[in-house]
């Protein structure tokens, strides 16, 4: 069978990638999707088993940093289009153990643009190099503001500037090669298949076992909440209609303080698991900040919105809703994950605090 396109998704395995490789399998029966992931503690094939007989669905089990491995992917497939999100993306982990974050979102992004640009050298007709970035390369912001696709780059954990370090290489490699990039850099996603260290997830998880929810610090930093099927459309949408070397901020115009996004969520899931109004409140216990806390993170999507008619669609409160529902009834999958080194984790991240 001859695909009309095809299209590698890194990270695919992961939370924002299944979404989007599931919405491109679904939407382009004439594309194929190859999912290229190495299937880190974050990666999880069974968050794809719905479409993954698909005729058009592929997976690859290979590392972004590994040239012959990714060289090959190319090859195989005549790959024409990539949609970049594998990466190491949690900040705490980034604070324990930096140096995984430089090799897989600086070395594993140099290594698939420079693939990429020798594959396709000699013609980028119809070829694309779209990466997925965050707002966090943006710094903190104080009370006041938003940041714009003009806001200089200011990244202050490990994770964000090793994500700033990759937005820059994507733009040099379409600057110097004229490789055909375009870059998004969204806010903070929440919905299922998010793996359990994230604090929606988590939080969730920790209610259900009535488990304490360690709020960082005083939990008065804010985050701009985004349904993360809304993102995969967005990025369905860039991926067709956004102009080369273009950046695009992608935001839910959805702001929480931690403690006010806590407080929704104990009292939504009182409700839900018919316990006593207030009970899910008494489990929320104040620990030490995160190193470096960014204190607020919040983006104006005018441009995405204006230039490619894109909007957030989902409400909080019913993307919550339908999150902590998908929750409950997928407790296998919450186990499974809990059952591997995510003990260890929770146990280093969180005992001492
Ligand atoms: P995730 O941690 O859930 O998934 C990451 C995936 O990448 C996993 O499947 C993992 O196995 C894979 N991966 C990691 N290292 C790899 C390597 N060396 N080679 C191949 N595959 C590898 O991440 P996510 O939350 O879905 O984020 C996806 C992308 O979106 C990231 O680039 C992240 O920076 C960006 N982003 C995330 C958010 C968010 O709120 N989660 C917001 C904005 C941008
Ligand atoms: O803004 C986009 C970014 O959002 C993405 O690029 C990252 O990949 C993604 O992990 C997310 O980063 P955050 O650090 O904002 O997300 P996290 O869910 O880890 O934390 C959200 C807020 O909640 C943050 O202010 C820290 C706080 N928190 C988090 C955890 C895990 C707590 O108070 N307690 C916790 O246990």
């Amino acid at each position: 069978m001859s695909f009309e396109k095809r299209i590698v998704v890194t990270g695919g395995a992961g939370f924002i990638g299944s979404h989007v490789v599931r919405k491109l399998v679904l939407n382009y029966p004439n594309y194929q999707i190859i999912n290229v992931d190495v299937l880190t503690y974050a990666g999880n094939l069974e968050n794809l088993v719905d479409i993954d007989q698909k005729a058009n669905y592929v997976f690859e089990k290979v590392d972004i940093c590994d040239q012959e491995g990714i060289s090959n992917v190319f090859a195989k497939y005549n790959v024409n289009g990539i949609i970049h999100l594998a990466a190491e993306s949690h900040v705490d982990r980034s604070i324990s153990d930096p140096l995984a974050f430089i090799q897989t979102n600086i070395v594993g992004t140099a290594n698939l643009l420079n693939c990429a640009v020798a594959f396709w050298r000699n013609d980028f007709t119809d070829k694309r190099f779209y990466h997925v970035s965050t707002d966090e390369v943006y710094g903190s912001l104080g009370d006041e503001g938003f940041f714009l696709e003009s806001t200089p780059y200011d990244p202050k954990s490990p994770y964000s500037a090793s994500k700033a370090s990759s937005d820059h290489l994507v733009r040099a490699f379409g600057h110097t090669y004229g490789l055909p990039i375009v870059i998004s850099n969204c806010s903070n996603n929440y919905g299922p298949n998010q793996f359990p260290e994230k604090l929606i997830p988590l939080f969730i998880s920790n209610i259900v076992a009535k488990k304490d929810l360690p709020v960082y610090g005083k939990g008065e930093n804010v985050r701009d909440w985004l349904y993360v099927e809304d993102h995969a459309e967005a990025i369905d949408l860039i991926y067709h209609n956004g102009e080369n070397q273009e950046t695009y901020n992608i935001g839910g115009e959805n702001e929480w303080s931690n403690i006010n996004l806590i407080k929704l969520l104990c009292t939504e899931m009182d409700s839900v698991l018919n316990r006593e109004s207030g009970e899910n409140e008494e489990l929320i216990s104040y620990v030490k900040d995160r190193a470096g806390h960014d204190f607020r993170y919040a983006i104006d999507c005018s441009k995405i919105k204006h230039e490619l008619g894109w909007s957030p669609k989902t409400r909080f409160e019913e993307g919550l809703i339908k999150t902590i529902k998908w929750y409950l009834s997928n407790s296998e999958w919450v186990e499974n994950i809990k059952s591997g080194e995510y003990q260890a984790y929770y146990k280093a991240q969180y005992e001492s605090r």
